[in-house]
């Protein structure tokens, strides 16, 4: 089997035509992927190009150009969509033990998981919150680019294959009872608890083209900003720093940080490790 290496040098030009294309696709359609790392963006063409046998990104170009439906299934491509429930368990113990207790304290908790995808991880935190009798004190927006993943999250059914992965990591996060208290099994699926699925009001939100969310208290964005250049990590870690309540948390993903950013002295290490920080107010923040 040819090696990932021979399929992008089967075509040569396409460190050339990679920024046509990107540039093209944000004239006709208004998705910005022009300063998405180029390492991700060449690998899902390549993967593209590969199933549709076609010979040159240029011919993809015209494809998508034309193609409406086909521009749709590259979008899917391009944006990752892996997720879990209770991904990486020990982060959640780590929110546990250093967050919930400062969140106790506010009487009005607005949460913001941006580039939520099929929404295992938004439900993940509820449940968590709902453990900590907080849940009813908060207001849930999940946020992602794909309307394809919105549409899974709103529904809350996930296939029962991924139940035993999820029920480990629930046990791993410290979880207070059984992951079954909190779903029924249907059919093959599992179907979270109705009265999770209605407290998270999902949307359609690009990162890099649209505007702030108001005085949120805590953003999650784990897993996204791994795809994005570091000028565009920069940009969408200032407008979570501007959506941010003067002293909210922000939690990134487990091979993200905010070291090396504009921002990085502009946040408080709650959890290095775990990558969770909270917003600091100084002069020369607010001016970055
Ligand atoms: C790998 S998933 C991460 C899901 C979840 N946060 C987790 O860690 O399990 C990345 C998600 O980011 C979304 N995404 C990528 N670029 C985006 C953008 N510009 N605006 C909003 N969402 C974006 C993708 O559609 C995808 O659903």
């Amino acid at each position: 089997m040819a090696s990932n290496q021979n399929k992008i040098e089967k075509f040569e030009n396409i460190d050339l035509e990679i920024p046509l294309i990107l540039e093209a696709i944000y004239q006709k359609y208004g998705y910005d992927f022009r300063k998405y790392s180029r390492s991700h963006i060449k690998r899902r063409l390549v993967h593209r190009l590969a199933i549709s046998n076609l010979e040159s990104v240029s011919q993809l170009q015209d494809k998508v150009l034309r193609e409406k439906d086909f521009f749709i299934e590259l979008l899917e491509d391009l944006s990752i969509n892996v997720t879990e429930m209770f991904r990486d368990p020990e982060f959640y113990s780590s929110f546990r033990e250093n967050v919930v207790p400062i969140l106790r304290t506010y009487p009005f908790i607005k949460i913001w998981h941006a580039g939520c995808s099929t929404g295992e991880e938004v439900y993940s935190f509820a449940i968590l919150l709902r453990e900590e009798g907080i849940l009813k004190r908060c207001q849930i927006y999940a946020t992602d680019f794909n309307r394809k993943v919105l549409e899974i999250a709103k529904q809350g059914i996930y296939p029962i294959r991924d139940l035993e992965h999820f029920e480990r990591n629930y046990e791993k996060s410290g979880g207070k009872s059984k992951l079954s208290d909190f779903y029924t099994m249907k059919y093959g699926s599992i179907k979270l608890d109705q009265s999770l699925v209605k407290k998270v009001v999902f949307a359609d939100h690009n990162l890099v083209t649209d505007s702030v969310f108001a005085e949120i208290d805590l953003i999650i964005c784990r897993n996204v900003l791994i795809y994005f250049n570091r000028d565009l990590q920069n940009k969408v870690i200032n407008l979570f720093y501007d959506s941010l309540s003067s002293s909210g948390h922000l939690c990134l993903g487990s091979k993200e940080s905010l070291k090396f950013t504009a921002k990085e002295n502009c946040f408080a290490d709650i959890d290095e490790k775990q990558k969770i920080y909270k917003k600091s107010l100084s002069k020369s923040c607010i001016k970055l």
